[in-house]
């Protein structure tokens, strides 16, 4: 194992501060810091506070995912650093210290799309991804159904979110009924205790919605009736049953996302779904694709939680599987691009 590169990866595109250590498909050390605390009284991610947060955390995160590794920064071989999408000032810095790693420890830099790193990341979990794959990638960010024939290449957008990711969703919803930030967890927890008792809308699945938008996902509509729903029950002087709301809620989200999944897979011959993002992490998503996976003869892969979300050993896995290919590196001019296309995996 050791004989395999040693590739270090960093990831701020959001408000995670992730750095991690992969050769091959192994993952050998990482770190994570978080400024999630900084934007909750806000409600939602404040770029310029998650890019002075990426600044203080840097060195240090990069200090301990070295140490977790038990190797030195002259033992790295390769850099990897997500180039987009994301955040424009939140990327700047993670490009900046790839950049000035790269250069001072004489290594080559990979920008790699934060989006094909989701998918690699499983690879740390379950070793080699098959080709294809598909991949549900679900998380406050994006919502986005990909083909994948070659990670390190080839990643076709089969569909998307037409308006609001299912992790915003998630976030938007728990508002409403008076959960923290970020909302998933805690809507997860709340519909642990409630059952699904409230037919709320499942956007884009059928007519002439789902001929027109076939892999696309819509979850504003459904967010809307969540918020009608509750408030009917307010003005009418009666409580709000939150655990049975937010069960019905996330049922609808679920049923979608693993309806299409599925479909997607039939309809273009593929036996393989990795879900990612930090959706992914949703107790019932998890167990509603088991079971449709199981029923369509599909074999589903989702990396344990800590994986799902925003991290560096996502990064790390990319780059390594690029090290591995013999790809070509990035020129040291390599940009942050916010708006990076999913079909590119470099930069
Ligand atoms: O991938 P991630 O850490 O960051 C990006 O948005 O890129 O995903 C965060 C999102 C948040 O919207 C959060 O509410 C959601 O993932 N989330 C969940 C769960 N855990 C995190 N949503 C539903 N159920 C969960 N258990
Ligand atoms: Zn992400």
């Amino acid at each position: 194992m050791s004989d395999q590169p040693l590739v270090l990866g960093i990831e701020t595109s959001c408000d995670e501060t992730g750095v991690g250590l992969v050769r091959g498909t192994t993952l050998v050390g990482e770190s994570l810091a978080s400024s999630v605390d900084e934007h909750a009284r806000f409600g939602g991610v404040v770029p310029e506070v998650a890019s002075r947060a990426h600044l203080d955390a840097m060195v240090p995160t990069l200090q301990r995912a070295c140490a977790s590794a038990g190797v030195r920064l002259a033992d790295v071989d390769a850099i990897a650093v997500t180039a987009g999408p994301g955040l424009a000032g939140a990327l700047l810095v993670g490009v900046a210290a790839a950049k000035a790693l790269a250069l001072s420890l004489g290594v080559p830099v990979y920008g790699v799309n934060h989006l094909a790193a989701h998918v690699a990341v499983d690879q740390l979990q379950h070793g080699p991804l098959p080709e294809p794959t598909m991949a549900l990638l679900v998380s406050g960010g994006h919502s986005s159904l990909l083909l994948v024939p070659d990670v390190t290449a080839d990643v076709r957008p089969l569909g998307a979110t037409i308006d609001d990711a299912a992790g915003e969703a998630f976030d938007k919803v728990a508002r409403v009924l008076g959960l923290p930030f970020p909302g998933g967890p805690h809507v997860d927890r709340a519909a642990a205790d409630g059952e699904v008792v409230i037919d709320f809308p499942r956007g884009l699945t059928s007519g002439r919605d789902l001929e027109r938008h076939r892999y696309d996902f819509s979850f504003s509509g459904l967010k809307t009736a969540v918020a009608r729903w509750v408030e009917a029950r307010e003005a009418a002087g009666e409580p709000v049953p939150v655990a049975d709301v937010a069960a019905s809620f996330q049922e609808a989200v679920v049923d979608v996302l693993t309806r299409k999944a599925l479909l997607a897979c039939r309809e273009n011959g593929v036996d393989h779904l990795v879900i990612g993002g930090g959706v992914a992490a949703n107790s019932r998503l998890r167990a509603l694709a088991q079971r449709r996976c199981d029923d369509a003869g599909v074999t589903l892969r989702v990396p344990r939680p800590a994986l799902c979300t925003d991290n560096g050993a996502m990064v790390a896995a990319l780059g390594a599987e690029l090290v591995s290919r013999g790809r070509l590196p990035s020129d040291l001019g390599l940009p942050a691009d916010s708006s990076m296309p999913v079909t590119e995996v470099t930069a």
